[in-house]
């Protein structure tokens, strides 16, 4: 499997040495966008990512939770983001469009969506995409509980790639993963697993990572 750190539950103080762990031992490196509007939370914006792109080693995924994603995507493209992903809930109609922009810039394009809407909804862009993010809790805070309903979420997305014969679209899945859940998640379909907590508060933060990439 792969794994996606989220840089929001790294140690600010120390964020050269949360970028080393993530370099070494990860495969990319996952930074959650959030605009105070679209999710109730503020992150971290342009003064950061541009520091952690001048250290990453591994691909950066950036995961835009703000309204109006379109404002920002040639400018997370010329940081040097190798994925970037936006809410459909944020774009609606506008998302192919946006789609094919991000592509312009030769980045991979991924459609994310939070745990109340139908995964349906977005079954008509799985054929554009580069990756679908399955929010498993709520996007806007780390540390939130996993919504178990959201390995069925998976089974459907990934029997529609399937039905389509768009298999190497990836699915990522983003809350509340860990060492406890991964295995369920790589049975129901995901390829990539964004975990925050459960590998930077880890007391073991390798023997953590360690367990999500061989389950
Ligand atoms: C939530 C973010 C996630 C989050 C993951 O809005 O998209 O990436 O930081 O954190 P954990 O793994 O702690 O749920
Ligand atoms: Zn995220």
């Amino acid at each position: 499997m792969l794994t996606a750190p989220s840089m929001l539950s790294a140690d600010f103080l120390n964020l050269g040495a949360d970028l080393d762990f993530v370099n070494r031992e990860a495969d990319i490196i996952h930074l959650d966008v959030m605009d105070g509007t679209f999710v109730p939370n503020i992150s971290f914006g342009f003064p950061v990512v541009e520091a952690i792109a001048a250290k990453a080693e591994k691909p950066m995924d950036a995961h835009l939770m703000i309204v109006n994603p379109g404002k920002y995507i040639e400018r997370f493209a010329k940081v040097g983001v190798d994925m970037l992903s936006f809410h459909f809930e944020a774009a609606g109609e506008e998302s192919l469009s946006l789609i094919q922009r991000i592509h312009s810039y030769d980045v991979k394009a991924g459609i994310a969506i939070n745990p109340d809407v139908p995964v349906e909804k977005i079954f008509h862009l799985l054929g554009e995409v580069d990756y679908v993010l399955i929010m498993s809790v709520f996007a806007g805070f780390g540390g939130q509980k996993f919504i178990p309903e959201s390995l069925e979420r998976i089974r459907r997305v990934k029997a529609e790639l399937r039905r389509l014969g768009e298999e190497h679209v990836m699915i990522e899945v983003d809350g509340g993963v860990g060492p406890s859940n991964a295995a369920a998640l790589r049975e129901a379909g995901a390829d990539i697993l964004v975990a925050g907590s459960s590998v930077f508060k880890a007391k073991d933060r390798i023997a953590a990572l360690n367990a999500l990439k061989s389950c």
